[in-house]
């Protein structure tokens, strides 16, 4: 697979988090793979949102699992960002799907701690009753969520992600539940790293870069997926690096 252009949280720079509207302003501006954040309703629903607190990107207060999918659906998860968004829903993991599909990788991030041990089963029945097993690629800070869906879902493509070096044991979480990536955060790589996971046949996915000199620093060293709240930047400068 060529290098990848992921939207973090959609097109989130121009658009509000996790929303429909930024999910669409990444498909607009190419990118080719979408992250979002996906966590459990009160009631067992799948939704997008960060936070697990409703307090930042919705006019709601308190946790996320507090509420019905509902009350949920009832939240304004736009005007926080900029007036002309107000309307803005919190989407449900399956209707991003139905938009998504044919036009994007998605990548979709267990959250929250407290969803671990109930979200997997939920969302391996989803991904594969929608058919949408070859495009979505799961991922968390939460390891044990992503050996509990590599039980689940023998087919499940998984990325995992890394608040540490990931020579301290996501290059060998990686290997051991075959995982596609590991994603680091972007102080962990060096040329050291992008070798060691190439050896081991791994695509290393790099969180969150904004800046184009940090972006170019990366592409150099040769890294094969990059987030960034502004895709767009991402893919001036990666057709440089192609040419
Ligand atoms: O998956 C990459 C990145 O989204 C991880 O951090 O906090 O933005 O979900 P966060
Ligand atoms: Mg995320």
């Amino acid at each position: 697979m060529g290098f990848l252009a992921i939207a973090h949280r959609g097109a989130s720079g121009r658009a509000p988090e996790n929303t429909h509207a930024s999910f669409a302003a990444a498909l607009a501006l190419g990118a080719e793979a979408i992250e979002l954040d996906c966590q459990l309703s009160a009631d067992g629903e799948l939704v997008v949102i960060h936070d697990e607190t409703l307090d930042r990107t919705t006019d709601g207060r308190g946790p996320v699992g507090d509420r019905t999918w509902e009350e949920l659906a009832r939240l304004d998860a736009g005007a926080w960002f900029d007036a002309s968004y107000a309307g803005e829903r919190i989407p449900r993991l399956d209707d991003v799907l139905a938009r998504v599909r044919d036009r994007a990788l998605l990548n979709v991030e267990i959250k929250s701690a407290r969803d671990v041990g109930a979200i997997e089963a939920k969302l391996a029945a989803l991904v594969a009753h929608a058919d949408a097993t070859e495009w979505v690629v799961f991922s968390s800070f939460h390891w044990d969520a992503l050996r509990t869906l590599r039980a689940t879902a023998p087919w499940a493509r998984l990325g995992v992600l890394c608040d540490d070096d990931p020579r301290r044991g996501g290059l060998a979480l990686a290997l051991e539940l075959r995982g596609e990536a590991i994603i680091p955060g972007r102080r962990w790589i060096d040329a050291g790293v992008v070798a060691e996971a190439h050896a081991r046949g791994l695509d290393v996915w790099v969180w969150t870069v904004n800046e184009p000199g940090e972006m170019r620093r990366l592409l150099a060293l040769g890294v094969d997926g990059l987030f960034s709240d502004w895709p767009e930047r991402l893919a001036d400068l990666a057709r440089l690096f192609e040419a």
